[in-house]
């Protein structure tokens, strides 16, 4: 493995196609649809292309990790009616990130949550909304898009069917009180969101992970 001062961080674009296709092959493999959305060779064409932003990090000459910003989101997608957030807030996704199993547990996927912030902020106008849907069984995904300053704002199928935690962020100022709730226990979580509580942080309980949610104080 490189250190992580070896790595070289840049924009990718439509020649750097195989080699994102490839990674994003190694790092399914052996995943259901019901933790990662398998891409096809189209999506990555068009997030490398007219659709999207995609950053790359590399270790050597070999593509390690990339993170994808969309900023093309379909109606299928788009969060923000549901969530009761206005349709005319510029709205950007992070639609995707995908780190080779040497460069794991470095904090690469932060980083590059982290990067895609910054340049979906530095980009606009007006403050944009951002969001991106995360697996409960994706742990680590969640978990470093809440450290990223996302919130859980709702529990629903999406992609065919697959649970997804919606995040968004920023997040709405909380009111302070403080319920945890056990991955593994969606119906509590789903009543909770619906309720007006979002998920703020994650803790690992006795029993696995716990996700711990505040109640909203605005919209
Ligand atoms: C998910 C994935 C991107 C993580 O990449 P990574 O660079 O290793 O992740 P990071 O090093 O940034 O962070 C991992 C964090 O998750 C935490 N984590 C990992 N497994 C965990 C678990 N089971 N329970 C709680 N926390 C966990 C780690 O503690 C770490 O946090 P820390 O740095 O505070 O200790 C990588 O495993 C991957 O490519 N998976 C397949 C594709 C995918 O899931 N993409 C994301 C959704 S599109």
């Amino acid at each position: 493995m490189s250190a992580p001062d070896d790595l070289l961080w840049r924009p990718l674009g439509p020649s750097d196609h195989g080699a994102v296709l490839a990674l994003h092959r190694t790092v399914m493999a052996g995943l259901a649809p019901d933790v990662v959305k398998p891409e096809t060779a189209d999506f990555l064409a068009e997030m490398l292309g007219p659709r999207g932003r995609t950053i790359g990090v590399f270790a050597g000459d070999t593509l390690g990790a990339y993170g994808i910003l969309q900023h093309d989101v379909p109606p299928a997608d788009d969060p923000r009616a549901g969530l009761g957030i206005a349709c005319d807030r510029p709205l950007l996704k992070l639609a995707g990130a995908s780190v080779a199993p040497a460069l794991r547990g470095r904090g690469l996927q932060r980083a590059l949550i982290a990067a895609r912030v910054a340049l979906a902020e530095a980009d606009a106008a007006v403050p944009p909304l951002l969001f991106a849907t995360s697996a409960p069984a994706n742990v680590p995904s969640w978990t470093n898009l809440l450290a990223e300053g996302f919130g859980v704002r709702a529990l629903k199928p999406y992609y065919g069917g697959y649970p997804r935690y919606v995040m968004v962020r920023p997040v709405a100022p909380d009111a302070g009180e403080a319920e945890s709730v056990m991955e593994g226990d969606p119906a509590r979580q789903a009543d909770l969101l619906n309720a007006g509580w979002h998920g703020i942080a994650q803790r690992t309980g006795p029993h696995g992970p716990i996700l711990v949610f505040a109640r909203r104080t605005t919209p």
